[in-house]
């Protein structure tokens, strides 16, 4: 089914220099990937994510933890890229001043070309030290989790409930958020901050803010332009409707 795209849309992305991005789980949805919260289907569907997800959970259980991420690595490494991470990468390139902010983990944005990639929460596919937080590339497999030459476990470098984000990522996104002229929030459900705020600071800053979710979502009343559909349909329709703009 088609989604109505309105034209005035598409002359603000065509008259834009300076476009942000930010995807959540649902971008990566129809590679696959489960998102979080989609009731039936989300990955919180079925685990708690306050025993995985958190250092708590890793020091409670750090064989659980860490077999967990190695079964959602496999089974990112197995999927590909979809129409929708495609055509931001197509994006970029129309764009002097183009930031896509991520809180996804699966590098799919990269593989499908996009490279102003920033990473809110980090990269499963990153491994590092449990206590010095330094990134480790060769490790040994004979445990599980495996461990550093310091003696402490590894772990995957993502983003666990209850830490900070890396600061580097997030003073990026908010800088590219504050000085935008089009933000578009893609396939989150706009419920876990900071990553939540930054279409929020685009809207301050008087950026024209987009949301592409076949769902209605906490951002949804505040966008100028909603438009619900899947990420993997409504993006290279907007990319083509931009082509003869
Ligand atoms: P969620 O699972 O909370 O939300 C996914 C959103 O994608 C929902 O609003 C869906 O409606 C939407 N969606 C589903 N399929 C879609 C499609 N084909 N196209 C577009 N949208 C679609 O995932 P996030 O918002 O990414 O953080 O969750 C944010 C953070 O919460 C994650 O990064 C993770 C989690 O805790 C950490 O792990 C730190």
């Amino acid at each position: 089914m088609d989604v109505v795209i309105p034209q005035e849309l598409i002359e603000r992305l065509a008259a834009a220099r300076r476009v942000a991005v930010l995807t959540g789980a649902g971008i990566s949805a129809e590679s696959g990937i489960p998102t979080f919260r989609d009731a039936l289907t989300g990955l919180w569907a079925h685990y708690d994510p306050q025993e995985l997800a958190t250092p708590e959970g890793f020091a409670r259980n750090p064989k659980l933890v860490w077999e967990w991420y190695a079964e959602r690595r496999a089974r990112i490494a197995g999927v590909q890229p979809n129409p929708g991470h495609a055509a931001l990468a197509a994006l970029e390139k129309r764009y002097e001043h183009f930031t896509l902010v991520t809180q996804n983990i699966d590098s799919l944005h990269q593989r499908a070309g996009s490279r102003a990639v920033v990473e809110l929460h980090g990269n499963i596919a990153r491994v590092k030290c449990s206590r010095e937080e330094t990134i480790v590339s060769e490790y040994p497999d004979d445990e599980s989790p495996p461990r550093c030459p310091c003696g402490a476990w590894l772990r995957p470098d993502v983003v666990w409930f209850g830490e900070m984000l890396p600061a580097d990522a997030l003073a990026r996104a908010e800088t590219a958020a504050e000085h935008c002229e089009m933000f578009l929030s893609i396939g989150t459900s706009a419920q876990v901050y900071p990553a939540a705020e930054l279409p929020l600071r685009a809207l301050s800053a008087g950026a024209t803010v987009v949301e592409i979710n076949p769902e209605r979502t906490a951002l949804t009343r505040h966008a100028h332009f909603s438009l619900p559909g899947a990420a993997g349909v409504v993006l290279p329709q907007l990319l083509q409707r931009l082509a003869s703009a």
